[in-house]
């Protein structure tokens, strides 16, 4: 109910300009049926996964004869994540990207790839989160709240940014209040890392931080420099204490709605999307430390062995079943 009236606001507005309608929208067309599926994200235009989002849509469209369609709504347009998750559960938006804290807030054991030092690269993470057999369990859970999981894209290895800088040893962040995403585990992250956590969600971070409500927060430099948080944190220090997962989730009942051949197109498309988003990763990794540089941030490599050490007890405390477990024996595999 809370989040239900959250999205009362801007996110309604923003439904109720689209068509009212709680389903995808449909119209006839010569060809039969169209349906436009509205895909919420919370990045900007320019933002990688935002253009091959709307290149999977355009060769949706030709690739099913115009029978689907999608229409990518950024910069949280549609609710910001967990609002958007919970409007994809309801139905009344079709697909969304949500990080995985989100997911572990249905179900926990998606907590298992939102631990430090589970993945070791970019790669080794794409490679684990869009291996059905390892994963194949997992995205499946969530289909009783009405949630397909499809994989997901790399949202990066995340360092942490300050106003006051730079953070070279945990120490450097005690007392500091460091934003995370919403969850207990991130909340233990900053923790352990030694900060203090504020959980608030993407798009409040910028006014938190140029307000001075939070000293700093954590993400990878695409997003980072995407958002403006260079202008109002200049001190970038790479303490490379996290891979987070960009997921793809759609609503259950609409997929099971599309025939057989459709949901294999919608697939086959999602796979080239994962390519050509890979495609454009490190460019635009590269792109954002450029203009962060002449922007004035200050890029510094603190003691990661450091943040390491202090996060190792994280793994152990929040793997609790035997499922997770599993998840993170074979997550680690793929990586050696
Ligand atoms: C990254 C990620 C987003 C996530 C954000 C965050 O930018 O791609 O999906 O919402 O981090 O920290 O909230």
């Amino acid at each position: 109910m809370i989040l239900l009236a959250a999205v009362a606001g801007s996110a309604a507005l923003a439904l109720a300009a689209c068509s009212g309608a709680a389903e995808s929208e449909t119209s006839d067309s010569a060809a039969g049926e169209s349906h436009t599926l509205r895909l919420a994200i919370n990045q900007t235009e320019d933002y990688p996964s935002t253009i091959a989002l709307t290149s999977f849509g355009e060769r949706l469209t030709a690739a099913t004869d115009g029978r689907w369609s999608i229409d990518v709504y950024p910069n949280e347009q549609l609710g910001a994540q967990a609002e958007a998750l919970q409007l994809v559960s309801d139905g009344a938006v079709d697909l969304a990207i949500v990080a995985g804290p989100q997911l572990e807030n249905l179900n926990k054991d998606f907590v298992v790839f939102n631990l430090p030092g589970v993945f070791n690269s970019d790669e080794h993470e794409m490679a684990v989160v869009n291996d059905p057999d390892i994963t194949g369990d997992l995205y499946a859970s969530l289909e009783d709240q009405n949630i397909s999981v499809y994989g997901g894209f790399t949202a990066g290895m995340r360092g942490v940014y300050t106003a006051e800088g730079p953070i070279m040893v945990p120490a450097d962040l005690a007392g500091m209040k460091i934003r995370v995403q919403e969850t207990d585990t991130m909340v233990r992250m900053i923790e352990l890392m030694g900060g203090k956590a504020t959980p608030m969600s993407f798009g409040e971070v910028y006014t938190a931080l140029q307000s001075g409500v939070i000293d700093g927060a954590e993400n990878a430099e695409p997003s980072y420099v995407t958002q403006k948080h260079n202008e109002v944190a200049k001190y970038y220090s790479y303490t490379n204490h996290l891979i987070n997962t960009d997921y793809l989730v759609a609503n259950t009942d609409l997929m099971a709605s599309m025939s057989d051949e459709d949901q294999e197109v919608f697939r086959t498309e999602w796979e080239t999307t994962l390519d050509e988003y890979m495609a454009m990763w490190d460019e635009s990794i590269a792109t954002a430390i450029t203009d962060a540089e002449a922007s004035g941030t200050i890029f510094t490599n603190p003691d990661q062995a450091a943040f390491a050490d202090a996060l190792a007890p994280l793994a152990a405390e929040t793997i609790t079943n035997d499922v997770q477990q599993k998840l993170y024996d074979d997550a680690i595999a793929a990586g050696k």
